[in-house]
């Protein structure tokens, strides 16, 4: 059986006193309240907070994971991390290909292939990120651009490895927007992706592939599209930084994980 995984997007936000504090929060709220095993969680915050909240989060359950890497060890590459700086920094995942990337740095798919192998080659597991814009959509090509971002940025991985990531449908036009996918519209791309995997790799890795939806997902509308089959959990960006929205979220994903 699939687990639900939720994880926090900080992106750029806050600093390594309250990016603690918030992480501490989300911990001690968490043992008191959440129902032990059926979510993994995960803290994805900028490089600077990777240390002070490791240190929040030493000896819990919650994960770290980082927003970003460039594949390769180590070398001239000004302002870069890679996966072995990451992982010695606690971190367990790692998202790659938000359309932030995409969109406002340029990253192609080919590119984000190359960091997916580079994240497995340290044993980093990534969160790939892949989602249409409104004007795709609008042009009735949602499916034809997740398809062709899905093959671009799994190329030539072989399916042992795929069965152990976690891909996130992110609708470009859902994040940050407050206009998040209706349960149907995600459900829909999650079945179309689930259906990619499965005439790929085969059914088996298909079926252990965790299908995060993101994109304005809130306390309000968490349950409905957690309760959607192919929906195994969410990428959180907004209400990931107010403690009790994401707990909330948390909850829906531990109830929706009761039910499966
Ligand atoms: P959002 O961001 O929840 O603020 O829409 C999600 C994401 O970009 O991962």
């Amino acid at each position: 059986m699939r687990p639900y995984i939720v994880a926090g997007n900080w992106k750029m936000n806050l600093d390594a006193r309250s990016g603690q504090s918030l992480a501490s929060e989300i911990r001690a709220t968490l043992e008191q309240t959440h129902p032990g095993g059926l979510v993994r969680v995960l803290l994805c915050p900028p490089f600077p907070l990777l240390p002070s909240v490791a240190e929040a989060l030493t000896g819990s359950d919650i994960g770290l994971g980082g927003q970003n890497l460039y594949p390769a060890d180590n070398g001239a590459f000004t302002g870069e991390v890679s996966a072995p700086m990451l992982a010695a920094a606690g971190c367990s995942h790692v998202i790659l290909g938000h359309s932030e990337r995409r969109g406002y740095f340029g990253e192609t798919d080919a590119f984000i292939n190359k960091k997916v192998r580079h994240a497995l080659a340290h044993k980093l597991l990534p969160i790939i990120c892949m989602g249409e814009t409104l004007e795709q959509r609008e042009q009735d090509k949602a499916r034809q651009t997740v398809e062709t971002q899905f093959r671009g940025v799994l190329k030539d991985i072989d399916g042992d490895s795929v069965g152990n990531l976690i891909l996130a449908y992110e609708p470009v036009w859902a994040i940050g927007t407050g206009k998040t996918a209706t349960p149907k519209q995600a459900q829909e791309m999650h079945g179309f992706i689930r259906t990619l995997l499965s005439s790929t790799y085969g059914d088996s890795v298909a079926q252990s592939v965790v299908l995060q939806y993101g994109g304005s997902v809130n306390a309000d509308n968490a349950a409905d599209l957690f309760a959607q089959e192919d929906v195994d959990g969410g990428l959180i960006g907004g209400a990931s930084l107010r403690t009790q929205d994401f707990l909330s979220i948390v909850t829906a994903a531990a109830e929706a994980a009761k039910r499966t």
